[in-house]
């Protein structure tokens, strides 16, 4: 079945109408106030790779569009709506090539150099330290720094956390303060390198941990700003690299350790990873399945935390994911540009239902990237700016946020395609600060909605309101020219029924209640 066509898409569409909708019995149950699903599951990634910075968030002084120094202010204006809780920068793999003293100082001064990991494209560092952290100011985001190990020294990274958080009178210091910031920025979020497995260095787990220790010994906390020191850790369901770094470093050497794992339709590095758009069922269907792996991997990763850190003092943080497919046609392909569907915002729902399910563990987590790279939030084109669909739903989620995690109780049915099945139904819910319950629902059966019965034992509720992201192809998604083909709308398909609830949730949706 080719999804792109009409004759498809009016079947999806119509199967609901035709086949009654399977039954869901769904417990919604009473949280621990102490478990809280942490704002920083939601946190975004902007490397120096293609046009995420250049040309993304920092534009040429001519281009026509609102701008504080060349810095984007539609791009910013949008991300503050989903309320970004922190910002990765610079890498990525480009984070072990960046020295960060060319990026400061005089513009005009600074030097060239060459991106190596990403297309070979001549960068000028006119954003540096100081314009990364002016745009977290914009956004009233945590910065989140990564150190360059693979190929810096400690003195260099040391030098970086002196020259941002200490107020001394230091050579360091000063040079801030020439450089317009008398203040300390006090940046406590730091990763120790980045993927050390592969592009930050090719280590073994064992060399990591003695080059970390040795790293995290001279990052030193200054005044006013205690370091949340960040392990660079595992590559998707490396078990060894996670108890290796967990048996060697001191838990008070480190705040997190850190995730990477990626959802590729053909589940492959080699050759395609996949489409897009104009996927079949087939990538449609291996692309969820390969995105709910993330569950399992976490979990497999918790488990091993838990032998060394019973008290969960370590977050884990999935500070990589999302969708990586092939690259748009014509388009540079160390640049990492594709589109966004809606398969993309059913992964994104589903994920960040992952993670809240495990907000024990995991306490952060950076979608990757937020502008003109792999799943991206915002797309640009010259002046022109969308919205894709993965940004409805960190919209949608956002309730979510430094929330009380509720546990929920159901059994899915399956969504079958070809010998295979998944569970087509996948949902967190928190309570907010003001006794509002959210429920996040995700139904990935393309074809047939689910009619869910919610039971919440505990919960005091009169009235349901919510909003729903679907459309009607999978392989929708928004363009320059139609930036709304894929849009939030207001979600009718929820009433009390007694004391429960009874949603009706269509075909490959997302749709996130709220009951107060
Ligand atoms: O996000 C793109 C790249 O993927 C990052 O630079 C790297 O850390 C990962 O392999």
């Amino acid at each position: 079945m080719k999804f792109l066509s009409a004759t498809a898409a009016a079947l999806a569409l119509a199967a609901p109408l035709l086949a009654p909708a399977q039954t869901v019995q769904l417990t919604v149950q009473p949280g621990d106030p102490k478990l809280i699903v942490s704002k920083h599951i939601q946190g975004q990634f902007a490397e120096h790779l293609g046009r995420c910075i250049y040309d993304g968030f920092w534009v040429d002084e001519k281009m026509n569009v609102p701008k504080q120094g060349r810095i984007r202010l539609d791009v910013v204006e949008a991300l503050k709506k989903i309320h970004v809780p922190n910002l990765r920068w610079p890498g990525g793999c480009f984070a072990d090539t960046y020295h960060w003293h060319d990026g400061v100082g005089p513009a005009a001064q600074r030097p060239k150099m060459l991106n190596l990991w990403w297309g070979n494209t001549l960068e000028d560092n006119s954003f540096g330290t100081h314009e990364f952290l002016g745009l977290c100011g914009l956004l009233g985001t945590e910065p989140y720094l990564a150190a360059n190990v693979g190929s810096g020294t400690v003195q260099e990274m040391s030098n970086w956390m002196e020259y941002l958080n200490s107020n001394e009178d230091t050579p360091m210091v000063q040079e801030r303060k020439k450089n317009g910031h008398p203040e300390p920025y006090q940046v406590s979020w730091w990763g120790i390198g980045n993927e050390s497995w592969g592009c930050g260095g090719n280590m073994t787990a064992q060399y990591y941990t003695d080059v970390y220790k040795r790293y995290a010994t001279f990052a030193h906390d200054y005044p006013g700003t205690k370091l949340k020191r960040i392990v660079s850790g595992a590559n998707g369901d490396d078990a060894n690299w996670t108890e290796t770094c967990m048996k060697n470093i001191p838990l008070n050497q480190m705040w997190g350790l850190t995730l990477h794992q990626y959802t590729l339709p053909t589940g492959s590095w080699s050759g395609s990873k996949g489409k897009a758009t104009g996927f079949g069922e087939d990538q449609y269907f291996s692309t969820l399945r390969n995105c709910l792996r993330m569950d399992a991997i976490v979990a497999k990763h918790a488990a091993i935390m838990d032998k060394y850190d019973k008290d969960k003092k370590v977050a884990l943080l999935v500070d990589e994911w999302g969708v990586w497919t092939d690259v748009e046609p014509g388009t540079n392909p160390g640049h990492l540009y594709q589109q966004n569907t809606l398969r993309d915002a059913l992964v994104a729902g589903t994920t960040l239902n992952i993670f809240n399910n495990h907000c024990d563990r995991v306490k952060g987590a950076n979608l990757a990237q937020a502008v003109n790279v792999l799943q991206a939030v915002i797309l640009t084109d010259k002046e022109k700016m969308l919205l894709t669909p993965t940004y409805h739903v960190f919209d949608l989620y956002q309730v979510h946020q430094d929330a009380e995690y509720l546990p929920l109780q159901f059994a899915s049915p399956d969504y079958a395609f070809g010998n295979e099945k998944i569970p087509a139904l996948n949902a967190s819910a928190s309570k907010d600060k003001n006794g509002a319950v959210h429920i996040s629902l995700v139904n990935l059966d393309p074809k047939n909605a689910l009619t869910i019965e919610t039971a919440l034992p505990g919960v005091s509720w009169k009235t349901v309101t919510g909003r729903v992201l679907t459309s009607a192809s999978v392989s929708d998604h928004n363009t320059f020219d139609q930036p709304n083909t894929v849009r939030l709308a207001d979600f009718k398909g929820a009433r009390k029924k007694g004391n429960g609830l009874a949603v009706m949730l269509p075909a490959k949706s997302v749709v996130v209640l709220e009951l107060k």
